[in-house]
């Protein structure tokens, strides 16, 4: 398997083969930020890429929005399509190496992009980056894929598996909102950090 790191990625965006991304925020995410009613909530999204739900969270008044990816090329045009974000709150760099302390962060399509040897070292960095009681909250792949990854696809019960011992699963299911692309292939999570 090719190396998952910096230049993979950097040439995945410049030669544009970038299935991944769906060109809006995703439904499911969306209807969860509108029903945060606390708009300081320290909140991260790691491997954002296009980071649209970023811009959706900031648009709606979310003030302190963090956007983290390995690769420059998309901060680079998320930038320049949205000069008022706050550029101290893009972030280049690797999830893993990563630091700070927040109480929301938002998984799409990241966790499906890390070699799968890394799920467990996710799990501890993302209850490493949230304060306790923090939620991480999105999407995960609730299929196999027939081609070999990225995306590594996995499935609820192996998931519920992984994040048992540091996350109370609060919701753990599959998504009734995806986007019709996604439709009955992803599972809707909300997990509250039980250490920090
Ligand atoms: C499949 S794409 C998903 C992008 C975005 N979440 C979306 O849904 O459009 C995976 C993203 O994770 C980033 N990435 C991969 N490994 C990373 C790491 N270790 N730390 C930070 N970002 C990483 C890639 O550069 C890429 O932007």
């Amino acid at each position: 398997m090719a190396e998952l790191d910096e230049k993979y990625w950097s040439e995945r965006y410049k030669s544009g083969l970038t299935g991944w991304d769906i060109g809006f925020p995703s439904t499911p995410i969306v209807q969860y930020l509108d029903q945060i009613v606390n708009k300081d909530v320290e909140i991260l999204i790691p491997g954002a890429g296009n980071a649209y739900e970023a811009y959706y969270a900031f648009q709606s008044g979310f003030s302190n929005v963090h956007v983290l990816d390995i690769s420059q090329e998309p901060l680079r045009n998320f930038k320049d399509k949205f000069p008022n974000f706050p550029s101290s709150n893009l972030h280049h760099g690797d999830f893993f190496e990563h630091h700070g302390s927040y109480n929301l962060i938002l998984e799409q399509t990241f966790f499906c992009a890390l070699n799968p040897s890394l799920r467990p070292k996710y799990v501890k960095k993302m209850s490493e980056l949230l304060l306790k009681g923090g939620k991480l909250v999105g999407l995960l792949f609730n299929k196999e894929f027939n081609s070999p990854g990225p995306p590594f696809g996995g499935g609820i019960k192996e998931y519920q598996k992984l994040f048992h011992n540091s996350f109370e699963i609060d919701v753990m299911e599959e998504c009734y909102n995806s986007i019709p692309a996604r439709a009955g292939s992803e599972a809707f999570i909300r997990l509250i950090n039980s250490k920090g």
